[in-house]
């Protein structure tokens, strides 16, 4: 336990930690991975350059720091990023690393105002902290693990099929290379998938969601491909462009907690912005096929036809469900937004409605949802990318 005194200066200086919030993240990064370049095998490069998951990481700690009395508070956003954690196969043994470089940024950007007395405070805390951590994510891989067909860490799938959905989304059929099945997993869950990319000099992971609702003997990503010189597009472009059926790429085990409970009868409506539309599909499936009687709405909104992905597989389940709704929306066309007359046609707001897409088209949709008079229990999303408050 922290002593009452440490735990005084950890608050009072959270703030000052904020206030330099950028330099302290930028300076963490940048002498970690200098010291520790094979931790570029794990990070998401494009982040970096884009300076997204600095804060992420930073903040967090800074906030896990202001509740550190009483952490069960902040138990929620830890298991949502522990999931993140265990997706990317993070070890207990990178924790002293992160600590280590977190502590010297404050110390270098702070300079004497940084006093022993500080660094020690937040010494001690960095480690409640990540044992926090540490015991969430330890609790996940074993669950992975002991699930029939499950493992940790990464594993080898061969490309089995390779679909074209729509002018920009293709589907990848994943099945394990050994011959083994995969375990079953909630819809919505995610997987990250890892590659070497040739005249790359690190390992490229990225997260997409499953988008098929559990099969036996395979899972199904559905990949946008970004455009050539966006530098999140890297793994996309490589996936569409060089990676075929009879290709061998690492997959770690599903992850995630934006999930549909499959058990529930009461109304449910599905959300979507462009390829937001992945983790909507293994829920609609799930739905479709275990309570086909449960009312459904499933609205999507895409650029025009052409990049509409899965319209005729979501017909073709609604045509045999009993009380489905099915709409999509082209943003190319007059009046082709989802409002909020669309979402009071369409959502049941005596239910539950699950949300993905692009940043501020998931701002909107939730803002209008509850406006509606839904509330958070009831409205469930997932950002791509860090994590971002929503205002
Ligand atoms: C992602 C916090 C330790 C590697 C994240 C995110 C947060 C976070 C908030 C974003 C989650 C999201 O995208 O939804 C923390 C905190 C830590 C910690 C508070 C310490 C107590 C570590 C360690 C490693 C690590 C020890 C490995 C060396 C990553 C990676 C991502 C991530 C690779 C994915 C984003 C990217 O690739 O840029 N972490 N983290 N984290 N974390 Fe941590």
């Amino acid at each position: 336990m922290l002593s009452t005194e440490t735990k005084a200066i950890i608050k009072s200086t959270v703030p000052v930690l904020e206030e330099h919030g950028t330099a302290i993240t930028t300076v963490f990064y940048k002498n970690m991975f200098e010291a520790h370049p094979e931790l570029l095998n794990i990070f998401n490069h494009a982040n970096q350059k884009q300076g997204r998951q600095q804060a992420a990481l930073a903040n967090t700690v800074y906030a896990a720091a202001v509740h550190i009395d009483n952490l069960e508070a902040i138990l929620p956003a830890v298991v949502q990023i522990a999931h993140k954690h265990v997706s990317l196969g993070i070890k207990p043994e990178h924790y002293p690393i992160v600590g280590e470089y977190l502590l010297k940024a404050i110390k270098e950007v702070l300079g004497d105002a940084a006093t022993d007395e500080i660094i020690n405070a937040w010494a001690e805390a960095y480690g409640v902290i990540a044992d926090a951590f540490i015991g969430v994510e330890q609790g996940m891989y074993e669950k992975m693990e002991n699930q029939e067909n499950g493992w940790k860490f990464f594993k080898n799938f061969t490309v089995a099929r390779k679909e074209k959905e729509s002018d920009n989304i293709t589907s990848f059929y994943l099945k394990p290379a050994d011959g083994s099945n995969v375990p079953t997993y909630e819809p919505g869950q995610y997987i990250s998938v890892r590659l070497t990319i040739p005249g790359e000099q690190h390992l490229f992971n990225r997260q997409y969601s499953l988008s098929q609702a559990a099969k036996s003997d395979e899972f199904r990503i559905s990949v946008k491909r970004e455009s050539d010189n966006d530098p999140n597009g890297r793994v996309s472009v490589y996936l569409h462009d060089e990676v075929n059926v009879g290709d061998v790429i690492e997959v770690s085990a599903p992850a995630g907690e934006f999930v549909l409970d499959a058990a529930k009868k009461s109304p449910v409506a599905f959300v979507s912005g462009g390829v937001g539309i992945t983790p909507m599909m293994s829920m609609f499936e799930t739905v479709a096929t275990v309570t086909p009687d449960r009312p459904t709405a499933f609205l999507h909104a895409a650029r025009n036809e052409s990049f509409h992905a899965f319209d005729k597989d979501i017909q073709k389940y609604v045509d045999t469900m009993d009380n489905a709704k099915y709409k999509t929306l082209y943003s190319d066309q007059p009046q082709g937004f989802i409002t909020r007359e669309v979402l009071e046609e369409m959502v049941d707001v005596t239910g539950e409605v699950y949300v993905c897409g692009p940043v501020p088209f998931m701002e909107s949709m939730i803002n209008e949802l509850r406006s509606l008079g839904m509330t958070d229990e009831q409205i469930h999303f997932e950002f791509f990318g860090p994590a971002v408050a929503l205002q």
